[in-house]
């Protein structure tokens, strides 16, 4: 397994050669933003970059709905947070101690779950954008597919000087009283969320395991 000293003098090793290495190497899942808005022209950009992105039968899945209003965002932070809750008391309900086990082990794993009930915005961490991005409900590939593009999009913002972070449970906000005013079709499901904002903190990466490769 890979150490975190390997990993940063692989990036140290990597920043000044090759740009892709470098943006690829520096981006982090970024948790906390500095109070500064991000341009329209920026966001475009960026959502050009996401649609760069190879696609399964060249079907392009992808839809982008952008919040980028502080107060409506916060509104809708609140609501999908209320929604995990809901989803968490559910999900221990029906499956018993098992389920508070395997919640418990969750948390444990990913050290800002647990920040989850402390944040004044545990969801988007006071970004200033945030990108729901949708496919259709009867496309097997799109998962991938967004994937990919997802991918692209926080590559494109860290060369561009914008942090980002996936946000997985921004799926939640397909269970808000609010998901409504995002105006997606019936035929789409949100298949994640992005944050892009100036980051106000600088985490050191996650380690990487590194005993994944087998050549044959
Ligand atoms: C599909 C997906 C969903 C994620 N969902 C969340 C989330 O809901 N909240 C969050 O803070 N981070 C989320 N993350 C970020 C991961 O925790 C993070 O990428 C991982 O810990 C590795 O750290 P790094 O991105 O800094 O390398 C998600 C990442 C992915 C790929």
């Amino acid at each position: 397994m890979g150490t975190l000293t390997e990993i940063t003098s692989l990036e140290r090793e990597t920043a000044f050669k090759n740009e892709a290495l470098k943006v690829i190497y520096q981006r982090r899942a970024i948790r906390k933003y500095k109070d500064i808005s991000i341009d329209k022209n920026s966001i475009e950009k960026i959502i050009d970059a996401g649609r760069m992105a190879p696609s399964a039968m060249n079907r392009q899945p992808w839809k982008f709905y952008i919040l980028t209003n502080k107060e409506e965002i916060k509104v809708f932070s609140k609501e999908i947070s209320k929604a995990v809750l809901k989803g968490v008391a559910h999900g221990i309900a029906k499956s018993g101690l098992k389920g508070i086990l395997k919640l418990g082990k969750e948390i444990l794993h990913f050290p800002h779950a647990t920040d989850f009930f402390k944040l004044e915005d545990p969801v988007f961490h006071g970004a200033p954008v945030v990108i729901f991005i949708t496919s259709p409900k009867d496309n097997e590939w799109a998962v991938l597919d967004v994937g990919m593009c997802s991918q692209n999009i926080m590559l494109a913002a860290k060369s561009m000087g914008i942090d980002s972070c996936p946000v997985g449970v921004g799926k939640f906000v397909e269970h808000t009283k609010i998901y409504s005013m995002l105006n997606i079709p019936n035929t789409e499901q949100v298949q994640l969320s992005i944050i892009l904002g100036h980051g106000d903190e600088n985490p050191v990466p996650n380690e990487r395991n590194k005993n994944n490769v087998i050549f044959l």
